[in-house]
This record gives C-alpha cells, sequence and structure tokens, in this order.
C-alpha cells in the first residue's frame, strides 16, 4: 500500500473565493453553503463577516492552497491581476490543474490575458461574469455568461450552480465577457433612457409617481425599471447596488469591443459620454438611476 495520498480530483476538493465586495459576499455564502470554501478579501473585515460559514485565508495565496475550484469577483481588470500576481498572489498558491473561474466583469482581452497567465502555471480559466444584482446574488438567481473549454466548464459547474439559476455558454474563454460586455451595453441604454425621460417628464410638469408608474407597467416595463421602481420613489440612490463607477467601467468595455471589432455605435458612445460626465459630478459611488439627478440639473 502507498503513503501517498491519491489525487482529488478537483470538484472533490475545496473551493476558494476571492474578491468579497457587494455582489461577492452573498456569492460566497451561497457557495459555502453547498461545499468547504477558503475566502479572501483585500479589505479583511469583509472577509471575517463570512469567518461563520468559511476559513478565512490571509493572502489570495492561502486561499488557493488545497482548492480545486478558485472564484475571484472582484471590482475591474486592474484588481484581476493584483490578485494574481506576486509572491502572495494566486498564481503563486493555484494548485496543479486547478480551475479559476472570474465572474467579475473585466472584458474579454482581460480575461484571454488572465488566461494565459494562469496557463502559464498548470492552470485553466473560465470566464463566467454574472447578470443580475445583489438580491439574486443572495437568492442563487443570477445569469452566468460563460466561456471555456468543456471540461473546465464542466469542472466549474458544481460551483456556479449554487450562485446562479442559468448558464449560457457563449464559446471559448473572453466569450462570456463578451456578451457581458454587449448586455450591459443593453442596460446602459435602459437606465439611461428611464432616467434622461423621468428628468424631461418632470420638467413639463408630470408628477414622478404618474411616471414611474408608466415607466414599470406599460408596454417598455422591464424587470429592471420594476426592480429600481421603490429607490427611484424615494429618491435614494445611496448604499448602491450598482454604482455609477461600476457602469462606466463596462461603459469603457464595451467602447474596447466596439474598436477591437471596428464597429462604431455613436449612441452608445453618447451614453458613455454623459454617464462620465455625472461621474465627474460627483455621483460615482451612488446608484445607476442618480442618473437622473444629473439630467434634473439642467
Ligand atoms: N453590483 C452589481 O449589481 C453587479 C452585477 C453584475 C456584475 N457586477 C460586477 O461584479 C464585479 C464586482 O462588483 P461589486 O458590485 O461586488 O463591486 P464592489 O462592491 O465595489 O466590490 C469590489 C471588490 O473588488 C475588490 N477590489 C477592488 N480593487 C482591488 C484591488 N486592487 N485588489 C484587490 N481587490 C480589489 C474589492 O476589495 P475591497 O473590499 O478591499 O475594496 C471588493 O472585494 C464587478 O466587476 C462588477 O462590474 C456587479
Amino acid at each position: 500500500m502507498s503513503d501517498v495520498p491519491a489525487p482529488m480530483s478537483a470538484s472533490l476538493r475545496g473551493t476558494a473565493f476571492l474578491g468579497l465586495g457587494a455582489m461577492g459576499a452573498p456569492m460566497a455564502r451561497r457557495v459555502a453553503a453547498a461545499m468547504p470554501l477558503s475566502v479572501w478579501n483585500r479589505t479583511r473585515d469583509k472577509a471575517e463577516a463570512l469567518a461563520d460559514v468559511a476559513r478565512v485565508a490571509s493572502t489570495p495565496r492561502d486561499a488557493a492552497r488545497g482548492t480545486g475550484v478558485v472564484v475571484t469577483c472582484v471590482a475591474d481588470a486592474r484588481a484581476l491581476e493584483v490578485i494574481l500576481a506576486g509572491p502572495e498572489g494566486l498564481l503563486a498558491g493555484l494548485e496543479p490543474d486547478a480551475v479559476v473561474v472570474d465572474m467579475s466583469t473585466i472584458g474579454r482581452a482581460a480575461a484571454r490575458e488572465a488566461q494565459r497567465e494562469i496557463e502559464a502555471v498548470g492552470g485553466h480559466f473560465v470566464d463566467a461574469p454574472v447578470s443580475g444584482s445583489v438580491g439574486p446574488a443572495e437568492r442563487g438567481e443570477l445569469l452566468a455568461l460563460v466561456g471555456g473549454a468543456e471540461p473546465d466548464v464542466e469542472r466549474a459547474t458544481a460551483v456556479l450552480h449554487t450562485m446562479c439559476n442559468r448558464i449560457l455558454r457563449a464559446g471559448a474563454v473572453g466569450q462570456g465577457q463578451a456578451l457581458k460586455v454587449v448586455l450591459n451595453g443593453v442596460g446602459a441604454h435602459h437606465f439611461v433612457a428611464f432616467a434622461s425621460m423621468l428628468a424631461l417628464g418632470e420638467r413639463a410638469g408630470l408628477s414622478r409617481e404618474v411616471l414611474v408608474d408608466a415607466f414599470t407597467s406599460g408596454a417598455f416595463a422591464t424587470p429592471s425599471y420594476v426592480s429600481k421602481r421603490p429607490r427611484v420613489l424615494a429618491r435614494d440612490y445611496g448604499n448602491a447596488e450598482f454604482t455609477l463607477a461600476l457602469a462606466l467601467k463596462d461603459g469603457a468595455l464595451n467602447l474596447a469591443l466596439q474598436e477591437e471589432v471596428g464597429l462604431a455605435l455613436p449612441v452608445a458612445r453618447e451614453i458613455m459620454r454623459e454617464m462620465a460626465q455625472a461621474v465627474g459630478e460627483g455621483l460615482a459611488q451612488e446608484d445607476l438611476y442618480a442618473m437622473e439627478k444629473y439630467f434634473a440639473r439642467r
């Protein structure tokens, strides 16, 4: 009999979750309810808040130790780069053959760069950005937009299912990000339409209640309009589920994709310009729909 333990399959080894922000924290809590989990966050307090259900790791390297699937959900491409690199980074601790599943919105180019770095140390990469917000994250009702090789996606599926009730396969690595960036472009048109037309309607003497009723029950009502209804009626844009700063980051990813594929979309570009101006006027950390304040100031 050999003393050497048989290698465990990736799905049987533990899981790690790095990046416990507005989205990451509820997502990690759902993973922890289903399997052993290590968590790490740059600001340690947010990881300690999960100590009742997960092992709190001291570094990304420590979090990755002994795990077959590592999930990341951080703000942007720069943040992912930071947690991958360095002596205490994720790449330094990645187990051979482990799968890194990035659920941040970072764009296609950054996903492909992460794939190169992870494969260079013997790992695998899947991009799985999500559609949905904090509520769906708490309920396990996110939509995952997934890019990656079939066997890698298969190994990530059990973990993804703890957080997502739908998984859309978009193609090879990076195509999940391409789909997310395109989808967020639709979202930007939506919320800017709501915010600007609310401002116009109020300026025309219509009441906020009547306008919001029309927007959330008429022919153009969408689930996102309906879910924002209480916030808009209360003008409550603090404690954002999704900040305007993150939306602007996604807008820049959309413009980058337009340039990469050689398709210029001036309306989308103008929406991004308006968002950048609103951020410049102090709305960065407020909810997306705070754009109405920006339009109403004119
Ligand atoms: N919020 C939504 O409704 C929503 C929906 C779909 C997709 N997303 C996407 O999901 C991702 C996370 O969003 P979120 O709303 O959870 O954002 P968030 O609340 O701002 O959290 C950002 C996370 O990234 C970490 N981070 C930022 N810069 C870092 C760095 N340089 N090094 C290490 N960690 C860093 C933060 O750590 P600290 O805690 O230390 O700051 C935090 O854990 C984003 O890509 C976003 O676009 C969000």
